[in-house]
């Protein structure tokens, strides 16, 4: 049995998820965390459902494993797909990176016209024009397949001036120049590692600031929120953990996760899956 002492599972396809762990580090210091990232299938967002489904299958089972309290499921592809068949499963609570990032837009947002940028899998899921919808019927949502993010950001193409990263981001943004948008979703948990590269390039091409929300960042608040409702926040003083586990070789993912964590990313180990 878990008790409030038990870690949190969190788990993504890759190193987006660290948008989560960076946020629930800082607004939970007392937790424990368990960090799947599924290095070795990366990317996610270009598979079939089933595929999906059969890969949030295995990374729930192999977190359940550490006797987890509650998952945050760090990843928008999954949240997507998978989601309510992880729900069914798994008895415990399960956060997803859709509504928590769909209610903070809907909020924030002034015109109503909000720009989602995400895998193809979460954008033919219409996982958040869904979601945006649903809380006001008045919202327009404008959805963008971002497929070269996830490949740039695991190899390492992250830095704000980054050349080739940053044309790639222009090519998406030219898709809503003329939309009126005032707030953009990251709705990939990857994308916001490049946020402040997305945020000065989005300048440039739109003209003007926008809102950028930020997946990872939302689901880790939406997390602390679940923890306090159900008293199952860890009330002892000292400081909190995070194990990484991954599929592939550790390098790579240590070597960017550093970069976007800002400390060096410890007890990185590595596992098989699935
Ligand atoms: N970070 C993930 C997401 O939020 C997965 C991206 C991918 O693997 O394609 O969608």
């Amino acid at each position: 049995m878990s008790d409030k002492k038990s870690a949190i599972g969190v788990f993504d396809s890759g190193l987006g998820g660290l948008t989560a762990i960076k946020q629930l580090k800082k607004i939970l210091p007392n937790e424990h965390f368990i960090y799947f990232g599924d290095t070795g299938r990366v990317p996610y967002g270009t598979r079939s459902f089933e595929t999906v489904l059969q890969y949030a299958d295995d990374d729930m089972r192999f977190l359940m494993d550490f006797n987890i309290k509650a998952a945050v499921v760090a990843c928008g592809t999954v949240s997507a797909i998978a989601l309510p068949k992880l729900k069914e499963k798994f008895p415990l609570p399960i956060i997803g990176a859709i509504n928590p990032a769909s209610c903070t837009a809907a909020q924030v947002s002034k015109t109503k016209n909000i720009a989602v940028f995400a895998t193809q899998a979460t954008i033919n899921r219409k996982a958040f024009d869904e979601e945006l919808k649903k809380l006001d019927g008045g919202i327009s949502v404008y959805p963008v397949a971002c497929p070269m993010f996830v490949p740039l950001i695991e190899a390492g193409y992250i830095d704000k001036n980054c050349a080739v990263t940053r044309l790639i981001a222009a090519e998406y943004l030219e898709q809503i120049k003329d939309k009126n948008i005032d707030t953009l979703i990251l709705g990939c948990t990857h994308y916001p590692i490049i946020k402040e590269l997305i945020g000065d390039v989005a300048t440039e091409v739109l003209g003007r600031e926008i809102e950028i929300i930020d997946s990872g960042l939302e689901a880790a608040r939406a997390t602390k929120e679940i923890l306090i409702k159900l008293g199952l926040q860890n009330n002892c003083e000292d400081e909190g953990s995070v194990r990484y586990f991954v599929s592939d070789e550790t390098q790579n993912f240590k070597t960017t996760a550093s970069i976007f964590l800002g400390e060096p990313a410890e007890n990185v180990t590595k596992v098989s899956i699935g």
